[in-house]
């Protein structure tokens, strides 16, 4: 039985799955990043999950036909490096040479948000549409442009990039270098600072109850979970982080106009609280009220499209 491993490099966690030459996943396992052990760690985690992913899925390092990375960052194939992933802090790093010290498949590399933007317009959401975006709130801020079917990745390969797209001019310093950028506000990473906020000034509240007294451990899901469950507090902050995320997307529309923005990540695990928010938001923004609007819709592959579309890249 051939398979494909499909390896989602996040700035949290790394996983990655075997999938079948139907497209199903038959594996899946994950480790953290850890990315500040830096990038030769990092990989040599890569690989081993790639083995143990073919292991669980009962196939032979034979039957693996190839081994696909979505990355948080940029990929140059004709030089043959990862220009940068600024969550990660690699910059111009020999990924797939790298790979090939563990395992001697061939190795494809692609943005993790592209390659789950296939998913999604292969097998997703956004399936049969003519234009599409697709959006990962994460640990970053991810994006897909996909028209008439193609990624568009700009002239360089590196255009989609809208977690940086500046919003805060002079705001929060961001990994990649600039101030201001989106994903800073609107990631899950946004969301976690809000949330660190919140248990700082109220250490008796909800969320800082969650998240047992320490801020450190607080992620996206408590404040979430918070807010629906009407805690002021996390209500607050939801507001504030529906309001960055809804200032994005309407810029999106207004350069794209496309017919479906899909939500995916962490953050995209809300569901239709978060899409609720989301869509009376980007409707009070349009510029042209009487214009139609882009569809909002959830990813729907969900946590393993980039699995799914990272297994893809070889085919
Ligand atoms: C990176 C993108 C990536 C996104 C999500 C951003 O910081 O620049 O390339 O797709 O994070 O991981």
């Amino acid at each position: 039985m051939m398979v494909s491993i499909g390896i989602d490099v996040g700035g949290t966690g790394l996983k990655a799955g075997a999938v079948s030459e139907r497209g199903e996943i038959l594996s899946k396992v994950s480790c953290p990043t850890l990315p500040e052990r830096g990038f030769e760690a990092v990989v040599a985690d890569m690989a081993r999950l790639a083995v143990r992913a073919a292991e669980e899925a009962g196939a032979a390092m034979e039957e693996v036909r190839s081994v696909g990375i979505g990355i948080p960052g940029v990929h140059d194939p004709a030089r043959n490096l990862v220009v940068r992933c600024v969550n990660l802090y690699w910059k111009d790093v020999p990924l797939i040479d790298e790979m090939h010290r563990y395992l001697s498949v061939p190795v494809y590399v692609d943005n993790d948000a592209t390659v789950a933007g296939l998913a999604e317009s292969v097998a997703g959401a956004s399936r049969g549409m003519h234009s599409s975006v697709l959006i990962t709130l994460g640990t970053g801020i991810g994006s897909a442009i996909i028209i008439d079917g193609r990624i568009y990745a700009g002239a360089h390969g590196c255009g989609g990039e809208m977690g940086h797209i500046i919003t805060h001019a002079g705001g929060i310093l961001c990994s990649c270098g600039h101030r201001g950028c989106w994903e800073r506000y609107a990631s899950a990473s946004g969301l976690i600072r809000l949330g660190q906020e919140i248990a700082k000034r109220n250490p008796d509240g909800v969320i800082a109850r969650k998240s047992g007294g320490n801020p450190e451990a607080i992620d996206a899901r408590m404040v979430l979970d918070s807010a629906k469950e009407g805690d002021p507090d996390a209500m607050q902050a939801f507001e504030t982080y529906t309001e960055e995320l809804a200032i994005g997307l309407s810029s999106i529309v207004v350069a794209l106009d496309p017919e479906m923005i899909v939500l995916g990540g962490g953050v995209a695990g809300a569901g239709e609280f978060l899409l609720q928010a989301v869509r009376k938001k980007i409707a009070e923004y349009a510029i042209f009220p009487d214009m139609p609007l882009p569809r909002i819709e959830l990813a729907i592959t969900g946590n393993d499209a980039g699995i799914i579309g990272a297994a893809h890249l070889g085919r």
